[in-house]
Parts: C-alpha cells; structure tokens; sequence
C-alpha cells in the first residue's frame, strides 16, 4: 500500500474512532459506537501491516497468536469479571510501552537517526513512554488483584506516603536528566532500567494506598493512563494514528475519571493521594449485623402481592443481579408489572456493579427499554413518591450511612436514597457486606423487608406469583 493510501486510511479509521467515542455516549447508538471502532481498529490493523517491510512472518504470528489468547479469554469470560479483564489489557498496554520504549532505545540506528535536539527529543519520549508505560503495568497489576479479590480492599498507608511519592518523582526527573546526557555518548542504560524500576514500584504504591470504595476511580484513571501510553508509544514509533488513538483514550478515560469521581464526591487528587477507605475490607466501618437491631424478612408471593397493588414502582440493581445474571427475569416482571399499569423506572447509581455502565449493558442485554432506565440523579428526588423500591444484589449504593456516618469508607458518596420511599424490598442471599466492606443500616428500617436466596432464583418465584 502506497504511503497516501496509509495515511488516508489512518485518517478514516480517526474518523471511525471518534465516531465510536461518540456513539458509546448514548444507550440508544452505543451498539452502533461498537460496530465503528471496531471497523476504525480492523482499518488501522490492515493498513499498519500493509506498511510494514521486512519480518512479516513475526508480524503476522504474533497478531495470530494475540487474537486467539484475545478470542478464547472474550469467550470464557463471564460478565462479572469484566472489569478485571480490562485491568488486565491495561497492563498489557502498559507492557508494551515499556517493550517498545526498550526497543527503540536499543535500536542500533539511533544514533545516526538522530543528532543533537532530535536525540534529545526522541530520549525523552523513550523515557516518558517507558515512564508512563511501567505504572500502567504496575498499577494494573494491582488493580487487578483488587478486583478479583486476591489483595485486600484496604489501603496500604506507609508512613510519609506523600514525601515517598515526591521523592519518587523527583528521582524520576534527575534520572532523565541522566539518560538523556548518557544517551549522547552510547550510555544512559543503567539511569533508563532504575528509572523503570521506581516507576514500576510507584504504580504498585499508587493502587495499593487506595480504599477498596474507590476502586471505580483507579479503573478509569488506568483506562486514561494506558491511552497516554499508547500515545507515547505513537510518539517513539512515529505512528500518527497510535498517537491519537492513544490521546482519544487517554482524555476520555480522563473524563470518565472526572465522572466518576463527581459520582463518589470525590476530590480527583484526594483519591490518587489515597487513603480513603481506610476502615474498608473487613466488615469494619459502622456497626455490626447484631447492634444494629433485626431485620424484617419477607417471602416472593408477599413481594408479588405488593409489586401489584403498587402504582410506582424503582428497581435498584447492583453488583449481585450481574452475579445472579437476574437481568432477564428483572426485564419479565417489569413487562407483567407495566401490563397491569403500574409504573415501572429503574434507577441506576454511576458505580454500581464493577464497571462504569455495568448495570446499563446488562439492562440492555435483557431489552430493557432505554426510556425508564435513569440515572441516579434524574431520580433519587422522587423516592418519597415509590410505593415499592426493589433493591437487587445492590448494598453500597443504597447505604444511608453514605450520608451519616463521617467515618464509614462511603462517607460522602451520594446513594440512592430508596428508604423514603413506602417499602424497600432488598434481595439479597444473607446479611453479607458489599464492596466497601461496610454493613447496611437500610436492612434494618422498619419500611425495608428482606427477601434472602440468590437473586435470580427470588425473582422467578416472583414472576410466578405475579
Ligand atoms: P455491592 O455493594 O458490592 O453489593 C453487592 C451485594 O450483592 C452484596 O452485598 C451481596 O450480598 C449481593 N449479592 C451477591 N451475589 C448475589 C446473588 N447471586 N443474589 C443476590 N444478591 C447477591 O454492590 P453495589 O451496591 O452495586 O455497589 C458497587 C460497589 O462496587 C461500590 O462500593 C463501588 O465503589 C464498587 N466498585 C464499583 C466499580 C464501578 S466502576 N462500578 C468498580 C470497582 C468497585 P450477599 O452476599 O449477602 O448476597
């Protein structure tokens, strides 16, 4: 393929890719967002292979064996390790900015390339892409275990974190400083490996200070920074299209960083400096099952009795429908309930479940209609108005003590305040705690039944009894 065709096709699939930005603002063009970016990517893949000279048997191995590993994980994985799976591509991301960052910097033909400010110029992309690129790995690394539980919700707190971080970063400068005069003469490896080793350790301390509750923020932060560090990658290849594919994620994951933290009332550089959370993990923060009184158990053909006689009614998913994979029966009852002119609206908080958007996809699975699916703040003033509220597999979300309790890991989160509605009727399998680790003061209103067992198997009895 020509060179003009090439940069013509990195200009359409541009176009493909914000397109996709675009259309996964929306439920309704979300779909649609997909089928773009998934073009925009085969587009570039095409016209990326087609410029390359030389070696193509490597190329086209490594894309063969890289799919299929991408083709078996997609398939195995099941929905609710999603968010773990993207931490893990992440730190792949982050990987191969290291690797790359390496590789240019090994290339032979450097330093005949480049002289003088160009040499300069281009080490430091190679440093910064290399930077970025190992606390993405790292950072990634670590979120994943948090995710998937095997490292702890609490926040590690080293003494004189902050100082540790700043003396990281400033080492960080002076090493650059280092390379890039090393790096004239033919040196520079020794500041380049150390570098990569603190960013490596910086990236593990960054995730491991943050509080098990603000976990949605670091999976959005690691989103931006392995777009930053395909961006640098971009910039140490010369691929104008990796450059901007890498700066379209990395502002958007910023973005939704921003997003997220305005969900948590969260001050951005609050959590990135860590430590909220603190009490989170084990059950702590807020008073355990047995101080906080009894709860009111309720059986599905009271449930369904009071589903019918009501004229509004809210569902609350959370992570638990995504574990029962209730959204089907959820989606059957709501169109029994709509027949009989009750008033159907779902609500969804902005970090319900484990990923941005979780409950939306598996609403959307379902065929829920879009036009009664809110968000939280569309609707969390008309609660005093719900005859019903059902709470599915939610526990965070819709934890008063979010509002009370100044030293609960949620304090200050925004939660949906179902409790002022009539009834809230909360399905869950026992008196377990949630992500945050903190027990729910909801489960022992006078207003709220329980309706224990597994979420999908409550709602089936449900229907039946509708
Ligand atoms: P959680 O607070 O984690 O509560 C989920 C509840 O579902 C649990 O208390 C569990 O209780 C119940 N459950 C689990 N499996 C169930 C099943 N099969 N049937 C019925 N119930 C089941 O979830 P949430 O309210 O959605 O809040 C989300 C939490 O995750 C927040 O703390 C948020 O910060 C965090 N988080 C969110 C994200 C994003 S981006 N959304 C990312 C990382 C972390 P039982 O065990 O008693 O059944």
């Amino acid at each position: 393929m020509s060179e003009g065709i090439i940069t013509a096709s990195y200009v359409g699939a541009t176009i493909l890719f914000i397109l996709a930005l675009g259309g996964l603002s929306n439920q309704e063009t979300a779909r649609r967002g997909n089928v773009y970016g998934m073009i925009g990517m085969a587009v570039a893949l095409i016209a990326t292979i087609s410029g390359v000279t030389g070696n193509l048997g490597i190329l086209v191995g490594g894309l063969v064996l890289g799919g299929t590993i991408g083709l078996i994980l997609a398939k195995r994985i099941q929905m609710t390790e999603m968010p773990e799976l993207v931490a893990m591509l992440h730190s792949l991301v982050g990987l191969a900015a290291v690797l790359v960052g390496f590789a240019n910097f090994m290339d032979p033909e450097r330093l005949s390339h480049y002289t003088g400010i160009e040499l300069t110029i281009h080490d430091i992309e190679t440093y910064i892409g290399i930077l970025i690129g190992a606390i993405t790995l790292s950072g990634s690394v670590i979120a994943f275990g948090k995710l998937s539980g095997k490292i702890g919700g609490n926040p590690m707190l080293l003494p004189g974190r902050h100082f540790l971080n700043l003396l990281l970063l400033l080492g960080s400068i002076g090493l650059c400083v280092m390379f890039v005069q090393e790096s004239a003469a033919g040196g520079g490896t020794m500041p380049l490996l150390i570098m990569t080793g603190i960013a490596l350790l910086f990236g593990i301390h960054m995730v491991m200070a943050i509080g098990g509750a603000d976990m949605p923020v670091v999976v959005s932060m690691l989103n931006s920074y392995s777009g930053w560090a395909a961006a640098a990658t971009g910039f140490m290849l010369n691929n104008d299209l990796l450059i901007v594919t890498g700066a379209l994620v990395g502002s958007s994951g910023a973005i939704l960083s921003y997003i997220m933290c305005r969900a948590m009332n969260r001050k951005f550089i609050a959590v990135i400096a860590g430590g909220f959370g603190t009490t989170s993990g084990g059950g702590g923060g807020g008073a355990s099952v047995e101080d906080q009184g009894e709860v009111i158990q309720i059986h599905a053909p009271e449930v369904a009795a009071l589903l019918t006689e009501a004229k509004e009614v809210m569902i609350i998913p959370g992570y638990g429908m995504a574990v029962a994979q209730a959204q089907h029966i959820v989606n059957e009852i709501t169109k029994t309930l709509r027949s009989k002119r009750v008033n159907v609206r779902f609500g969804i908080h902005p970090v319900a479940g484990r990923m941005p958007g979780h409950m939306n996809v598996l609403l959307a699975e379902a065929k829920v209609p879009y036009d009664i699916v809110f968000e939280m703040d569309e609707i969390n003033d008309d609660f005093p108005k719900i005859d019903v509220s059902i709470v599915i597999g939610a526990n965070d979300i819709v934890n008063p003590s979010a509002q009370t309790d100044p030293d609960s890991p949620i304090a200050g989160m925004p939660v949906m305040e179902c409790w002022k509605g009539e009834t809230t009727i909360v399905l869950k399998r026992g008196m377990a705690t949630g992500y945050a680790g903190v027990q729910n003061p909801l489960f022992f209103k006078e207003n709220t039944r329980m309706l224990f067992g597994d979420a999908k198997k409550s709602l089936d009895e449900v229907f039946k009894n509708l």
